[in-house]
């Protein structure tokens, strides 16, 4: 299947899901699945009001409860008791064949990412769905034995998970024939938060162990189509976001980081292959794989061609000489897959290299993995200009818990890592690997309690969040231009 006929499938199942959502839900999980998921939602709700939780929290996640106990309804013939699972007997009569699985909940595009079960998105599904390869311990260990250096704690966890190619730019790169890295970030706002930061993290680490140079496109000009902000609003958000970048520690030699406002209209190279891709990708493309609908403006319809544009070297004569030939790899969140899949199919019409990628999961919410991280609900995120109080009160109260009622049953039954919100973030972070199993086992033992783990939580983000601030202290408006002034970079090729 061609990565474009996975979105155009993609995108019917979401068609579907939208129309359909009822029987999906019930397609999608076993009585007992779905008893599960009530039950955890139901605790959900009970965390919320015991920590008096702001109404409109409390009132969405009561919504989900509804509308899970009406499907359960639907399902099983009969009301949601708690402390009363369904019989093993029970079988919707509609629930053969009409699904596979419990992803068809799940919903993830460049602006959503949703899904019904605790655990966060089926991972290993959408590979399928996105047509993409799954990182295996091969390519971890021959990231390693290439590059000489332990692989980040991202690729050894799995949460980058995905990629396109990889393979292939290191039989490249085994051969001496290097390649240069392209990520960005849509800037809608002055505080980035700490999900942003997975791709940049990662990013850093590769430049870092490949020695290569980096692009960083800022899209000023998608954030101006898609919200209701002022260019110049959107362009300043560009350059204060350019310093929280920076702050990961990306080397100023080898990285060049545009606003879309400022670059596109200095480089006639650029515009060139934007124009060219917007040339051979039709509007019905673009309404498959991204769900334009026709009353959308005709600058977000034409908006993916900009995006894909870095991903093709000749787009930067300053700093490949007019190169076509340089492969690209892209590190991002697999939620802007579609564009690239887009990319990749217009690439060889073009006379240009396919770019590879490497996708990362989700960082989620703190009310749950069942969304991710997102600016615009200031309580699911943590944001980088947070002060250690602000992150204490919003992991004590609003982190998803996996832990039990009382501390009783809690001793005697154990918490659950999977589906809790703060072992899942120390993924993330907590670079020792002995601590994080010991932290695991501990707590699905029962002998550590959930405030303990908040505790270790807390005590992890804020002194990463206080460095964070720190080193961006220190980026002054002469770094941000050194960074942001096309010229050639340092590197072999
Ligand atoms: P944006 O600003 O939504 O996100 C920036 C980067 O962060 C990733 N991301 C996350 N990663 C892990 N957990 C999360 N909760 C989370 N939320 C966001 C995104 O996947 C992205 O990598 N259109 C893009 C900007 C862009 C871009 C690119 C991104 C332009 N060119 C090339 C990646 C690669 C956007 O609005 O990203």
């Amino acid at each position: 299947m061609s990565e474009l006929s996975a979105g155009f499938l993609d995108k019917i199942k979401r068609v579907k899901k939208m129309t359909d959502s009822q029987e999906e839900v019930e397609g999608a999980m076993t009585p007992l699945q779905l008893y599960e998921r009530l039950n955890a939602q139901g605790e959900q709700v009970r965390c919320l009001k015991t920590a008096k939780a702001e109404k409109a929290e409390i009132d969405v996640a009561v919504q989900l409860l509804l509308k899970l106990k009406t499907d359960y309804k639907h399902l099983t013939g009969q009301d949601y008791k708690a402390g009363c699972p369904p019989p093993e007997n029970v079988v919707n009569q509609d629930n053969g064949a009409a699904t596979d699985g419990i992803d068809e909940e799940d919903n993830v595009d460049p602006w959503n990412v949703s899904t019904s079960n605790a655990k966060g998105v089926d991972y290993d599904k959408l590979i399928v769905r996105f047509g993409s390869s799954k990182i295996e311990t091969e390519l971890v260990d021959r990231i390693e034995k290439v590059t000489g250096q332990k692989p980040h704690r991202f690729l050894r966890r799995g949460i980058f998970f995905s990629h396109r190619d990889m393979h292939q730019v290191l039989d490249a790169y085994e051969k001496n024939k290097s390649f240069y890295l392209y990520t960005g970030r849509g800037p809608s706002s002055e505080a980035m938060h700490v999900g942003h930061l997975i791709p940049f993290i990662f990013t850093k680490w590769l430049q870092d162990v490949f020695d290569i140079p980096l692009v960083i496109q800022l899209t000023d000009d998608e954030k101006y189509l898609w919200k209701d902000l002022a260019i110049e609003e959107c362009h300043r958000f560009a350059v204060e976001n350019a310093k929280d970048i920076i702050a990961c520690g990306f080397d100023v030699n080898k990285t060049f980081i545009f606003s879309d406002f400022d670059y596109m209209g200095s480089s006639p190279e650029f515009y060139r292959n934007v124009v060219k891709i917007q040339k051979h990708v039709t509007y019905n493309q673009v309404k498959g794989i991204f769900g334009f609908k026709d009353s959308d403006c005709i600058g977000k319809i034409s908006f993916p061609a900009i995006q894909a544009a870095p991903s093709f070297s000749n787009s930067f004569p300053q700093i490949f000489g007019g190169r076509k030939d340089v492969q690209c790899l892209i590190p991002c969140a697999i939620d802007q897959d579609p564009y690239f899949r887009m990319t990749r199919d217009v690439a060889p019409r073009i006379g240009y290299p396919k770019p590879a990628l490497l996708h990362s999961s989700f960082f989620p919410a703190l009310q749950g993995a069942q969304t991710k991280m997102s600016a615009s609900d200031a309580n699911s995120s943590i944001f980088l200009t947070d002060t250690p109080k602000q992150i204490k009160n919003k992991i004590n109260k609003h982190a998803f818990s996996g832990g039990k009622d009382t501390i009783e049953e809690h001793r005697k039954f154990g918490g659950n890592p999977d589906v809790d919100v703060s072992f899942m973030y120390l993924t993330f972070f907590l670079d020792d690997d002995e601590q994080l199993e010991k932290i695991k086992q501990d707590y699905s033992s029962g002998a550590l309690l959930t405030g303990e783990l908040k505790k270790i939580l807390i005590e992890t983000l804020q002194p990463m969040i206080a460095q964070h601030q720190e080193r961006r202290k220190q980026v002054t408006e002469e770094t941000v231009k050194q960074f942001m002034t096309p010229r050639p970079l340092n590197f072999k090729l």
